[in-house]
């Protein structure tokens, strides 16, 4: 819905190129006069990639290097066999699992849970994040070859910036540099210890949230830490205390009632869920409340769930202070038990969550269109 208050914003945006004083003064007016009424969210989810229709995308995914329909099936690389399934890097055969169901022998490959430990030893790590190209600076993804470069590359890279058919995969998504493999995860150069509950600690024992990072030059960015939470229970407990951000993962067993989380959004950004199998190609259901209302229901077969929803001003400013709230719910999907589910149907799951951060929203990103995006009415 094109508006008054979007052309009024755009006016007030040529402003602030004149007065950041005027600016300031402009956009709080406009901030008390906006309705009440919250835009719409908007969110792409693991059910609508899958095999969708890319003939009605836009801007039209052409330029692939198989062929981009090869890359909406469930044998491509969003589905169960590819890098966001059991068997990829975020599985529990990668570097940032808890425990393992396949008995992978202590300090094989990974330095069994201890890699952040063996970089340290290594001094592999030595001011890592403070180098002037490190991962999270200008001269990387999070950099504005983003905005600049990656979308030029081929239609596959053009569609991995916020809502893009291929985002999950892209530099926002878990696989990216703010998820569990990158530098804010637990086994990234920020060389802080952990706490029993999986929380980061300075070296006074203070729990840190954020870590700040060399950018350029002139400017540092504060990112959100990536926790490996030790319990689903302890994340319960950040959850009621209203602590729970959008940059963690947790490992839980979960039956058909349920499990909820509840996160807490202070800034605009798109957020990106992954729910990845502990065992090879089973499902879960997946359905997302944004300030209690539903937004999304995610129940495909045969590609690995995962959702991500766009958390606007508008939502923020619908929530009040302490900032929107973001509810997660994951069920297993009785199919896969078979004949167990008359007994109850228990399967073990990592939920990775990533927020994209609005510092990652500095530049507009694509505004893509197409049956992979809806929005609530
Ligand atoms: C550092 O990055 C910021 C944000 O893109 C930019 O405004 C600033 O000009 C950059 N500084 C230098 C020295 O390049």
């Amino acid at each position: 819905m094109i508006n008054s208050s979007c052309w009024l914003v755009a006016v007030l945006l040529m402003l602030c190129l004149v007065s950041t004083a005027t600016c300031a003064i402009a956009l709080a007016g406009n901030k008390r006069a906006a309705p009440s009424t919250a835009m719409c969210t908007r969110y792409t989810s693991a059910s609508l990639v899958g095999d969708v229709d890319l003939s009605k995308v836009t801007p039209k995914p052409v330029n692939c290097p198989l062929g981009c329909n090869l890359y909406t099936v469930s044998g491509s690389a969003l589905g169960y066999n590819g890098p966001l399934g059991a068997l990829g890097p975020l599985g529990p055969l990668g570097p940032v699992s808890t425990g393992t169901p396949y008995n992978v022998p202590d300090n094989f490959v990974w330095y069994g849970n201890n890699f952040n430990t063996y970089l340290k030893e290594m001094n592999a790590c030595d001011k890592l994040l403070s180098h002037p190209q490190n991962p999270l600076s200008s001269a990387g993804p999070m950099g504005d070859a983003f905005f600049d470069v990656m979308p030029k590359i081929n239609d596959f890279t053009k569609h991995m910036m916020g809502m893009g058919v291929w985002t999950v995969l892209g530099p926002l998504g878990p696989l990216g540099p703010l998820g569990a493999l990158g530098p804010l995860g637990p086994v990234g150069c920020h060389m802080l210890d952990v706490d029993k509950d999986g929380q980061f600690v300075s070296k006074k024992g203070e729990v840190l949230r954020t870590t700040s990072v060399v950018y350029n030059s002139s400017l540092t960015v504060n990112w959100p830490l990536f926790e490996r939470y030790k319990s689903r229970e302890f994340v319960d407990k950040l959850s009621k205390k209203g602590l729970l951000d959008t940059s963690f993962m947790v490992s839980a067993s979960v039956d058909i009632t349920g499990h909820a989380y509840d996160m807490v959004v202070t800034e605009p950004q798109y957020v990106t869920v992954t729910v990845i199998p502990t065992l090879w190609a089973k499902n879960f259901f997946l359905e997302a409340f944004i300030n209690g209302k539903s937004v999304m229901k995610s129940e495909k077969l045969l590609f690995t769930p995962w959702f991500q929803v766009h958390i606007s001003g508008a939502d923020l400013q619908n929530a009040g202070p302490g900032g929107a709230k973001l509810k997660v719910v994951i069920k297993t999907d009785p199919l896969d038990c078979g004949m167990m589910s008359v007994f109850g149907c228990t399967m073990d799951y990592t939920m990775h969550v990533v927020g994209s951060t609005s510092f990652m929203m500095r530049k507009p990103h694509l505004s893509y269109t197409g049956p992979h995006i809806k929005q609530c009415e």
